[in-house]
């Protein structure tokens, strides 16, 4: 657990003014993690995001990236992704062949915070050039310019990946996984998820308790009748419906029991807990 006095300095903060005047994407702190995230920018340390589906990681670094005032650049992993898709390539533009820098290399060169959502699925190539980034080098090589680029100050490589439904030939290298400051992320606490939920949804707080509470017995048939527990982010769709004013029940099963599973025996026990929570 974290401790108190880390916990107080983020806890519960809310959308305030962001360094570049704009407003902060809203983010409840779960524990300590934008302290460590904080220290880890301050001393141009990497950071792994670990966590299940929807849980708020792309959130988290949206609002640390706003905090602060660093350019965000987000990029989806997929097993296609080259490495010249994230450095760059040269190009054909108006007859003549220019170089055009890929995400990674503008934020290197920028002082830009870099987010590699997915890193699991991304080719050995890519993580291998990761490497020189990502220790005390902080350098990026682009061979085909033969350029050997130093991270502006401010650059910060961050990345994420759901370990619970990765193939297990699709986990980080030691080599690669030890490069990183890692935080472990999972679904918010009761409370807090009722915090976050009503915050997005704008649905009133005694209506998403009772929504919380069945993501809770949801979250509880992991690994028996259901691959993955039901994500916050389903929570806030439901919450969303009904705060337009769909009936609850329709906003529960088109939000979070559909897409939790095809099986209409497994739908039909969900149902049944619907039924435990809501009467
Ligand atoms: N702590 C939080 N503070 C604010 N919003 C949150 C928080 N946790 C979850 N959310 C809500 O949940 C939604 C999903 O979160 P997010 O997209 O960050 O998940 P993720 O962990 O990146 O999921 P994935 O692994 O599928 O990309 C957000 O859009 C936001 O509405
Ligand atoms: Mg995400």
């Amino acid at each position: 657990m974290p401790s108190p006095r880390l916990r107080s300095k983020c806890d519960g903060r809310k959308c305030i003014p962001g360094k570049r005047g704009g407003r902060r994407p809203f983010y409840l702190s779960q524990g300590d993690e934008c302290d460590v995230f904080e220290a880890a920018y301050a001393n141009g340390l990497p950071v792994l995001l670990k966590g299940p589906t929807g849980c708020g990681k792309t959130r988290f670094v949206a609002h640390m990236a706003a905090r602060l005032g660093r350019k965000l650049y987000t990029v989806a992993c997929h097993d296609d992704l080259a490495a010249a898709d994230l450095i760059g390539r040269y190009l054909l533009k108006g007859g003549e062949t220019v170089w055009v820098d890929g995400p990674l290399t503008r934020a290197v060169r920028e002082g830009a915070i870099c987010y590699l959502d997915e890193v699991v699925e991304a080719r050995k190539d890519v993580t291998v050039v990761l490497h020189p980034l990502t220790d005390d080098r902080r350098t990026l090589p682009i061979d085909r310019t033969s350029e050997e680029l130093a991270a502006a100050p401010g650059f910060m490589l961050v990345a994420s990946y759901n370990p619970g439904y990765q193939n297990i030939l699709k986990t980080l290298k030691p080599s690669t996984r030890q490069r990183f400051i890692s935080l472990e992320f999972d679904f918010p606490a009761p409370k807090l998820e009722t915090e976050v939920v009503a915050e997005e949804s704008g649905l009133d707080r005694e209506r998403v308790a009772a929504l919380v509470r069945l993501a809770g017995k949801l979250r509880a048939l992991k690994g028996q009748d259901l691959e993955e527990g039901v994500s916050t982010r389903l929570v806030v769709y439901a919450a969303t419906l009904i705060a337009q004013g769909m009936p609850v029940e329709r906003a529960i099963r088109a939000a979070m029991i559909e897409p939790l599973t095809d099986d209409e025996d497994v739908k039909r026990g969900l149902l049944d807990l619907v039924t435990a929570v809501f009467g």
